[in-house]
């Protein structure tokens, strides 16, 4: 149905990436994994941590699926948006 990837980048510092198969697109997966996927990534490491997900700015569905998941955007250059949720846990 698609995926979603964590890799550490810096102290308390992840990225993510998510993609969801076309057909499954717009019933809720890609906040659910998003959602789900950082609960999980708390769990395991035991503690907070600050996921960061990069964004080209002309991909509205992607932007406005993470600004509903709660993240914001970081900084923005050169097309792409780099998008923040800090400190969960
Ligand atoms: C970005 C992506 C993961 C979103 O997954 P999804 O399962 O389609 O998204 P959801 O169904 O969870 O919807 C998230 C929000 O976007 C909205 N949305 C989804 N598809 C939409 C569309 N085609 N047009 C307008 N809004 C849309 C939903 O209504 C929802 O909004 P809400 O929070 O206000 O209710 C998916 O579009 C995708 O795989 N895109 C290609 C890869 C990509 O761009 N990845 C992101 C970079 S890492």
């Amino acid at each position: 149905m698609g995926g979603i990837r964590f890799s550490m980048i810096g102290e308390d510092l992840w990225s993510v990436s998510v993609s969801v198969l076309k057909k499954y697109q717009g019933v809720g997966l890609g906040k659910k994994s998003i959602r789900d996927g950082m609960r999980e990534l708390c769990k395991k490491i035991g503690g907070r941590v600050s996921v960061e997900a990069k964004v080209l700015e002309s991909n509205h569905v992607s932007l406005h699926t993470f600004k509903s998941v709660g993240f914001t955007v970081h900084l923005a250059q050169g097309g792409i948006a780099v998008m923040r949720r800090m400190n969960d846990g």
